[in-house]
């Protein structure tokens, strides 16, 4: 039977780096994640039964409330509030390996309590210094991703304000409850090592480390401005699969460990990128203080720099434009998730490939605000996948480009990063788009975007600005287009 079980866990692993492996192109992301879940279902199977914990009945009605609810919760959600589901699921995550690390806590003290010195459960035959180690920081990182996760979910929804907060003393306070919680977890491990049985040390380490993680996961996340949350995220993301390996080691789990460290490895890995992309580095991120939150309420008048003018466009002449273009390239960014346009981008495209324009759309890889955000948009659309460019592919494309449309981005392809060198996006890569013969921008307003900072290519010669929401302005081309 174990054979048959740890024979289990492997297939799951085996799937779910199959599964990961998948995701890396929006062709075949869909079917990485069915492989992916399938391994969690053999998963949670064989870890069910292994333990003989449930009846059959208890385990289907428990993988249906669950897929139920997963369900519903995925059909629901609105693209542009995914980075506060992914939110909750990591504090959820966190939640549960805090939880079943200090379950096991509990399972030594009865067990102790009625047969001292016979243990049947956990890794070792005791409660030695490595489980307590295990245990540690299975409940320090899982509380921390807990309170952490919730504090961004609070954040990404509006509930809790977007601005850093920050009060006096509060980074003092933060460093002494992380020296606590090592605290907390050094006096375990000394508790464990003198008894075989679980001592009061432990038992009073486990629970004065919980609530210190508790605080410090809500003080290290609140600082941070509430447009850092996506990083922020995918950071805990990484957490929450550390937290979940610790647990698999106090359990002797390996689907677990593996699952974690897969989890702990991809969330790193999204965060560094994440970070490249955006020319910071993850200590300037966790330090706060960046990209609060802003509204159109806010700022100067339409948010022109004074002394510079910007040549405006309207339906009507962006529709000559573009329609007798030879090749376009389509930019698009934030606002035309905050707009939802993307139905309207696909179908202006379309018109104009029957018109023989040659269109293709140009991907920033921190383009929205969460990785892969505006792929997901444009295949929801039905937006063929080959003509989507990553920035490398494209780049060198906008020179021969008639017009480069460029609908609710902003940062993503602000000229500043490339020659300011006191702008703080500065050597971020950008889309060149300045350098096609016409440039477009769809926005509102002159209004900066994440980064709070003036955008020169509104300024410029070849661009033309065409003001509106984006779904709005879309609707408008698409009329005029059709009417050429
Ligand atoms: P932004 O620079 O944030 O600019 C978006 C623009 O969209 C705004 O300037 C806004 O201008 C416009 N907009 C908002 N609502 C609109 C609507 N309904 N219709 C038309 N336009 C609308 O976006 P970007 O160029 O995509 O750059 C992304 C930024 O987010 C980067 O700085 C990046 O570093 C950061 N970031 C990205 C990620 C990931 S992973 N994608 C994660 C964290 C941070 P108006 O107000 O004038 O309309």
């Amino acid at each position: 039977m174990q054979t048959i079980i740890e024979l289990a866990y492997l297939l799951s692993a085996v799937l779910f780096i199959f599964g990961l492996k998948r995701l890396q192109s929006p062709a075949t992301a869909r079917r990485g994640n069915q492989i992916a879940a399938l391994g969690m279902l053999i998963a949670v199977v064989a870890t069910v039964f292994s333990h003989k914990i449930l009846t059959p009945a208890e385990m289907i009605g428990g993988l249906a409330i669950g897929g139920i609810i997963g369900a519903v919760l995925a059909r629901r959600v609105e693209m542009t509030g995914m980075p506060e589901l992914v939110a909750a699921f990591n504090g959820f995550g966190g939640l549960a390996s805090a939880l079943v690390a200090g379950a096991e806590v509990a399972k030594f003290i009865t067990l102790s309590g009625v047969e001292a010195g016979v243990q049947t459960a956990g890794v070792g035959e005791e409660f030695d210094m490595i489980l307590a180690l295990t245990i540690g920081l299975s409940v320090l990182i899982g509380m921390v991703t807990f309170t952490g996760s919730f504090v961004a979910f609070g954040k990404l929804s509006g509930k809790i304000t977007g601005n850093p907060i920050v009060f006096p003393g509060m980074r003092l306070l933060t460093l002494l409850l992380g020296l606590g919680s090592i605290g907390g977890i050094i006096y375990m491990m000394v508790g464990a090592s003198e008894f075989p049985e679980v001592p009061d040390p432990v038992v009073f380490g486990v629970i004065a480390l919980a609530v210190f993680a508790f605080v410090l996961g809500i003080l290290l996340v609140i600082p941070i401005g509430g447009a850092d949350m996506p990083v922020v995220v995918a950071l805990l993301n990484s957490y929450s699969g550390l937290a979940a390996s610790a647990t698999g080691f106090v359990l002797d789990n390996t689907a677990l460990i593996t699952s974690g460290a897969l989890v702990g490895a991809s969330g790193l890995i999204l965060t560094n990128i994440m970070c490249v992309a955006m020319n910071r580095s993850l200590l300037n991120v966790l330090l706060g203080g960046f990209g609060g939150e802003s509204s159109l309420e806010e700022g100067g008048p339409a948010g022109a720099i004074e002394g510079k003018t910007v040549h405006t466009t309207s339906p009507e002449d962006a529709a000559i434009l573009l329609s007798y273009a030879r090749q376009v390239i389509i930019v698009p960014g934030y606002g035309m998730a905050v707009a939802q346009a993307q139905h309207q981008v696909r179908e202006l495209a379309e018109l104009l490939q029957e018109k023989g324009v040659t269109v293709k759309f140009a991907i920033h890889p921190v383009a929205g605000r969460m990785p892969g955000h505006m792929n997901v948009l444009l295949a929801e659309a039905n937006v063929p996948y080959d003509q989507l460019y990553e920035m490398d592919e494209i780049n060198g494309e906008f020179e021969n480009t008639d017009v480069a449309l460029v609908i609710g981005a902003n940062d993503v392809v602000n000229p500043a990063a490339r020659h300011d060198k006191n702008s703080p996006i500065y050597g971020m890569p950008i889309l060149n788009v300045d350098k096609a013969k016409t440039v477009i921008v769809m926005k509102r307003s002159l209004r900066p975007g994440y980064a709070g900072i003036e955008n020169e290519l509104f300024y410029m010669d070849n661009t033309r600005m065409l003001f509106g929401d984006a779904k709005e302005s879309l609707t408008k081309l698409i009329a005029e287009v059709k009417a050429l």
